[in-house]
């Protein structure tokens, strides 16, 4: 019988100090997130220096926790994965120091994950069905990348966002609208009692890349229009005004992945990241995949926003692909999706 793998995965990459130890890639032992929210909402947005001071301050207890929760000591583990970019090159640097601490004391292998591909991975945790090749749009603070999964660890980016990324236009149109930071689930919440169709923000289209997003000019109409309102001394609707601004990220997010699926012919289609849990984007994807009798998939909101346990699902196929870092491996903040870290123990 083969052998039960169980990686102790650590996440620092943003502002969420998170560890879980996860078994054979897919099954969650245990799950822990201390979420910096709290402190950088003061500031409207994460501030880096102060995520690197709280996750050295909170990086063993997380640790500690998960293998409580999980029932187990540093004895049981098979390896150690931890996200070691993109992100804030602060953030980064704790964790990945943390677990080749752990990796070295314990003479376990050491296995360095990208982000994205941990988002990727999330899907897997609670749909055993899934498996390459697939498409996968991440949409997060961070990244908006429409990416083919062809198989574990193999990765096609089809299209990126040139500008903003979709969750920041949602913190950044929520702090407009004065609802605070994060704003993504905050828009979400207040757009169900808005009207979509009440103001048209645009829509844009990349030529000569059917795939790459931009959404720094629906996010500068929506200030626009807002700044506006108030020039004109008018009360504006912030429900309208935040139904219209997802209505037009959704519609594009939704137009580009089916256009992706149909091209690339695939039969199954996955979303990750924060803005995965989205509910309107949850519910365009699902007709529109109905429509086309595509497979969806997406992770519990849990697993959507930043988290370790979607790190140790990634690094699990990584390590049965042999993937082992050194003790030279580094934080690398502007690491892209698919590029390997040569250097090898
Ligand atoms: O994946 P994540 O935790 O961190 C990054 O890797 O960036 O994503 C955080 C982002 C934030 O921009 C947050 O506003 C957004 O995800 N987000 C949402 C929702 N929940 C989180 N955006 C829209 N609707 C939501 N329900
Ligand atoms: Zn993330």
């Amino acid at each position: 019988m083969k052998k039960d793998i169980h990686i102790l995965a650590i996440e620092t990459s943003c502002d969420e100090t998170a560890a879980a130890v996860v078994k054979n890639g897919r099954e969650i032992c245990s799950n822990i997130i201390f979420s910096q929210i709290d402190l950088h909402k003061l500031y409207g947005g994460v501030v880096p220096e102060i995520a690197s001071r709280k996750h050295i301050e909170k990086i063993n207890q997380v640790i500690e926790a998960a293998l409580q929760e999980a029932g187990m000591t540093l004895d049981d583990l098979d390896a150690v994965g931890v996200t070691y970019g993109p992100g804030l090159v602060g953030a980064l640097l704790v964790g990945v120091a943390e677990a080749k601490a752990i990796a070295y004391a314990k003479n376990l292998p050491l296995i360095g994950v990208h982000h994205i591909e941990g988002h990727i991975s999330a899907n897997y945790i609670e749909h055993p069905n899934l498996e390459p090749p697939f498409l996968c749009l991440v949409v997060s603070g961070g990244h908006t990348h429409l990416v083919c999964v062809r198989d574990y660890g193999k990765y096609d980016i089809l299209g990126r966002t040139r500008d903003d990324a979709a969750g920041e236009a949602y913190d950044k149109v929520a702090r407009a609208i004065g609802l605070g930071y994060p704003g993504g689930p905050k828009i979400d919440r207040i757009a169900k009692e808005g009207n979509p169709e009440a103001i048209v923000f645009p829509r844009a289209h990349i030529e000569d890349s059917p795939y790459d997003f931009s959404f720094s000019g629906v996010k500068s109409a929506v200030l626009n229009y807002i700044n506006g309102c108030r020039m004109k001394g008018e009360a504006f609707q912030p429900a309208d005004v935040a139904a219209s601004f997802q209505k037009a990220v959704v519609d594009v997010l939704v137009g580009h992945s089916m256009r992706a699926v149909e091209e690339y012919k695939m039969c199954r289609f996955a979303i990750a990241g924060g803005v995965a849990s989205n509910s309107a984007l949850r519910e365009g994807m699902k007709k529109a995949c109905r429509e086309r009798q595509i497979e969806f998939f997406h992770p519990s909101p849990v697993f959507c926003t930043d988290n370790a346990a979607m790190i140790g699902a990634a690094a699990y196929y990584e390590y049965r692909a042999g993937t082992r870092h050194g003790w030279d491996l580094n934080a690398v903040p502007n690491l892209k999706l698919g590029e390997r870290y040569t250097e090898r123990r």
